[in-house]
């Protein structure tokens, strides 16, 4: 077990999506301070505004781009443990490989020298079920190839063997998580790459049908981002090392189904309307949760359900303040 009392700890990407849950996670331990490391392009001031209110959390005020490396070895000083989950999305990355260069890859490069240089005690590197690309097995274990061919995969993958290589090379202690479907308050809802669920959200909301393309059988592992950042804690306390685990709920749900149960829980009369299929990145996911039970002791716990409820409230929420209807 690794011992995070007393700990300061640096987030990487923590203003995020699923960072800024980390970030509320982590306050629920005796940890001496949180900061966060984020260069904003995508996280937001607002998906910290619960955890700001903790004196131990704070913003690195001087900047927070994984690029810009003597600004990250600054923001390193005096940091026992680091979570990284900085990284370009994998439909940016497929639009702007070269940015998705920079940012996954060399910026993962930065962060781990940066930890070496800084004898960081440990790391929690945020990986994907990218590295997996479609299923040759269900459920896939972490010992499925790595059967990816898009952009974004390959800079996970460079990026959990740079973690392996630091490790042989300089003894890095890490830890390596593989998020299946990431779903739940906070995702983002009106950048230029929305989500599956949001998406369906946004045309149930217009009164216009989801469309789903094909025929909805596409499956995959829908995991509730508090559970993913309460699966970081457990992985940044554990002992296991050099290791990759998978980061599911280990549930098959197909996309009909998830709309389906979305038309029913926004109460909507709404049919789904199918198109033909178009570009898929993955049409099967889901994980094995064995490995990740048995060795960092987590288990998801949000059924699918309750995780939408918490999301579509989140959704409702948050729209009220942006339109200006509430402060
Ligand atoms: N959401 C999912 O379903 C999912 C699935 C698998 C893996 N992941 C991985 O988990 C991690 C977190 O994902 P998320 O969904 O919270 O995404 P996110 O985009 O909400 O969070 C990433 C954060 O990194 C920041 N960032 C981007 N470039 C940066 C840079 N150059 N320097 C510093 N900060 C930078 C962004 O501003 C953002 O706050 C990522 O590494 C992602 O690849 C996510």
């Amino acid at each position: 077990m690794t011992d995070i009392k007393g700990s300061r700890i640096l987030v990487v990407g923590g203003a995020g999506f699923i960072g800024s849950h980390v970030v509320e996670e982590l306050l629920k331990e005796e940890v001496k301070e949180i900061v966060v490391y984020d260069n904003f392009c995508r996280g937001t001031f607002y998906n910290l505004e619960n955890a700001l209110k903790d004196p131990r959390v704070r913003v690195f005020e001087i900047g927070g781009d994984i690029t810009q490396v003597d600004i990250l070895d600054s923001a390193m000083q005096g940091t026992d443990y680091v979570i990284h989950l900085a990284a370009l999305w994998l439909l940016q990355c497929y639009e702007f490989p070269r940015a998705a260069f920079e940012v996954n890859i060399k910026g993962t490069f930065n962060v781990l020298e940066a930890c070496v240089k800084h004898k960081v005690k440990r790391l929690v590197y945020s990986s994907s079920a990218s590295v997996y690309g479609n299923a040759l097995q269900i459920p896939m274990t972490e010992e499925h190839p790595y059967n990816n061919r898009t952009f974004y995969g390959a800079t996970k993958i460079a990026g959990e063997h740079m973690c392996r290589a630091f490790n042989e090379r300089y003894g890095l202690n890490y830890a390596g998580l593989r998020y299946m479907n990431v779903y739940g308050d906070r995702q983002d809802y009106k950048g230029a790459y929305v989500a599956v669920i949001m998406k369906i959200l946004d045309r149930i909301d217009k009164g216009q049908p989801p469309i789903l393309y094909g025929d909805g059988s596409q499956s995959y592992d829908f995991i509730y981002v508090g559970d993913t950042a309460r699966a970081n804690v457990c992985a940044l306390k554990s002992g296991a090392s050099d290791s990759f685990y998978n980061v599911g709920s280990g549930t098959r749900t197909t996309i009909k189904e998830i709309c389906e149960l979305l038309l029913e829980m926004t109460g909507s009369k709404l049919r789904i309307q199918y198109e033909p299929e178009g570009k898929t990145f993955v049409t099967h996911r889901i994980g094995s949760t064995e490995k990740a039970e048995k060795e960092l002791g987590f288990k998801a716990k949000t059924g699918l359900k309750q995780g939408l409820k918490n999301l579509i409230e989140w959704r409702e929420q948050h729209k009220k303040i942006f339109s200006g209807e509430e402060k």
